[in-house]
C-alpha cells in the first residue's frame, strides 16, 4: 500500500506541486486546506488533478484550531489510511512595516504559520513513533534566516520553525522518524506575485539565479526529504533560494 502523505496548504501554489511530486514518488498524497474555501475551488482543483491522471483527496480544516486538525486527521486515517508523511506547508503573509503592523496581523501569522505546526504534528506524531517510521517536513523561508523588512511577523514564525525542527528531530531520531525543514526563497506563487510590482522587481534583481523559483523546485526537495532512503537526514534545513542568501 502507498504511504499516505498529508500536505497542508495543499491547494496552493507550493502545495499543489508537492502533492504531485509525492504522487510521482508513489505516495498517496492528501491535500488539506482551509475550511473557508468554497466547494467550487475544491472541485476545480480535484478535476484539474484528475485531468493529469492524479486522484488526490482533499480535506478541509482550520490549521489554527487543534480540534479542527484532530477531526480532519481522524477522518483521513479512517478513509485513506495511516499518515506516514506530514508536510507542514500552510502559511500566510500579512506584510507591514512594524510601526504599522496590527495585533491582528501579528496573531494571524503566528496562528497559521507556527501554531499550525503544533496542531498538525501532534495529531500524527505518536503513531509515527509507534510504527517506527515517519517523515515530517516543515516549510520555513529564506526570510526566516535573513529577516525581511515588512515581515517581522512572518520571519519570526519561519525562524521558530528551525528550533522546533531541530528539537523534535533529536527526540525521534532513534524511532525512525525524521524531521527537517525547507527554506524556499521567492517562488512564483500567488503569495509572491501579491507583492507590489516595484518592490518585487527590486527583490528579483537581488536573486543571483536571476528569476523567481518554480514550485516544482521546492516539491522536488520535499520528495527527497520524505524518500524511504532519506532516513539519515534529520534536523536539517535545505535552502532553495536561487542564491539569494547563503549560510
Ligand atoms: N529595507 C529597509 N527599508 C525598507 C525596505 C527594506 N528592504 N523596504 C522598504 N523600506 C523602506 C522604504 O524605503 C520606505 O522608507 P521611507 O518611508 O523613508 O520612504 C519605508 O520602508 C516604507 O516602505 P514601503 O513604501 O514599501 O511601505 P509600504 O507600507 O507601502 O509597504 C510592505 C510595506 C507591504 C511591507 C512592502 O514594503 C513590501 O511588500 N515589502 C516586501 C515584503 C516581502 O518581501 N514579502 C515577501 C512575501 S512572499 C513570502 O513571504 C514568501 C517567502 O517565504 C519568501
Amino acid at each position: 500500500m502507498s504511504k499516505v502523505a498529508i500536505v497542508t496548504g495543499g491547494l496552493g501554489g507550493l502545495g499543489t506541486a508537492m502533492c504531485k511530486a509525492l504522487m510521482e514518488q508513489g505516495r498517496q498524497a492528501v491535500a488539506m486546506d482551509y475550511n473557508g474555501l468554497s466547494q467550487d475551488v475544491v472541485d476545480k482543483w480535484k478535476a484539474d488533478r484528475k485531468a493529469e491522471g492524479l486522484d488526490i483527496p482533499v480535506y478541509l480544516a482550520d490549521v489554527t484550531s487543534f480540534e479542527s486538525c484532530a477531526e480532519a486527521v481522524k477522518k483521513i486515517e479512517a478513509e485513506v489510511g495511516p499518515i506516514e508523511i506530514l508536510v507542514n506547508n500552510a502559511g500566510i503573509t500579512r506584510d507591514a512595516m512594524f510601526h504599522k503592523m496590527t495585533a491582528e496581523q501579528w496573531h494571524a501569522v503566528m496562528n497559521t504559520n507556527l501554531n499550525s505546526i503544533f496542531n498538525m504534528t501532534k495529531q500524527v506524531y505518536d503513531k509515527m513513533i509507534e510504527r517506527g517510521w515517519g517523515r515530517i517536513v516543515n516549510i520555513s523561508s529564506v526570510n526566516g534566516i535573513k529577516g525581511q523588512a515588512g515581515q517581522s511577523n512572518y520571519s519570526a514564525t519561519k525562524s521558530a520553525i528551525y528550533g522546533f525542527t531541530k528539537s523534535l528531530a533529536q527526540e525521534c531520531a532513534k524511532k525512525g522518524v525524521t524531521v527537517n525543514s525547507i527554506s524556499p526563497g521567492y517562488i512564483g506563487t500567488e503569495m509572491v506575485r501579491a507583492i507590489r510590482e516595484d518592490v518585487l522587481a527590486k527583490i528579483v534583481a537581488t536573486i543571483p539565479v536571476g528569476r523567481l523559483g518554480e514550485p516544482s523546485e521546492i516539491a522536488r526537495t520535499v520528495a527527497f526529504l520524505t524518500a524511504d532512503d532519506a532516513g539519515f537526514v534529520t534536523g536539517e534545513d535545505i535552502t532553495v533560494n536561487g542564491g539569494l542568501y547563503f549560510r
